[in-house]
């Protein structure tokens, strides 16, 4: 739609692997996402110190600071993320918590996607439902459905790391065109 201002959505890979297939499908999201949505992806969760209120009192790093900014600035937020011990990985979790210490805490009405990729079958159900309460906390809104798991990751991607299953790629398709419409209903509603 040639007259509608597109959204500005950022992205967060909960893993820090080179050969991370959550950070495959972090970089595949533009490529399927609505023409009216921009992902752009933020790093910096593994610069970040592991949290510690000490550290925090002498002042937030930047690695949090500049994220915060990044999530404030943004229309929504899309989180990739791994399934470790069936919850959150902990380099991710280690994020949320500093994030969370913010006075302005950048969650806060903040529509999330959540989508997983992992080596086992269940994609990673367990982890993101760990994240949807911990979202409820922090008083995001999180998309419900579709959901996106990706089991058994390997055989989703190429050895270079495309996301070339088609069931995959159509349902992430129809998971982003869905959060457009959450989205621009929030934004709508708070414009009123
Ligand atoms: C510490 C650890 C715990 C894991 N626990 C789970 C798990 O609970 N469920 C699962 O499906 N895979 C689990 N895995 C396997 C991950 O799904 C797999 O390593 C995946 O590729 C990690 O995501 P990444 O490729 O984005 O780094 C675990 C891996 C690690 C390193």
């Amino acid at each position: 739609m040639a007259d509608t201002p597109p959204l500005g959505v950022v992205s967060i890979c909960g893993s820090l692997r080179k050969g991370s297939f959550n950070a495959a499908l972090q970089r595949a999201l533009p490529e399927l996402a609505p023409e009216t949505m921009a992902i752009k992806a933020v790093a910096g969760i593994g610069e970040m110190p592991l949290y510690n209120a000490d550290v925090r009192a002498e002042g937030f790093p930047e690695s949090v600071t500049a994220m915060a900014e990044s999530i404030r600035k943004a229309d929504g937020i899309i989180i990739c993320a791994p399934e470790y011990n069936y919850s959150i990985p902990g380099v991710l979790k280690n994020a949320i918590d500093w994030l969370s210490r913010l006075e302005d805490q950048p969650f806060a009405d903040k529509p999330i996607l959540l989508q997983s990729a992992t080596a086992g079958v269940l994609g990673g159900a367990r982890m993101q439902y760990h994240l949807r309460q911990v979202m409820i906390y922090l008083d995001a809104l999180v998309f419900n459905r579709p959901e996106v798991f990706i089991g058994s990751a390997s055989t989703k991607f190429d050895a270079d790391l495309n996301l070339t299953d088609k069931a995959t790629r159509d349902i992430i398709q129809k998971q982003l065109a869905g959060f457009e419409t959450f989205v621009r209903r929030i934004n709508k509603g708070r414009a009123t």
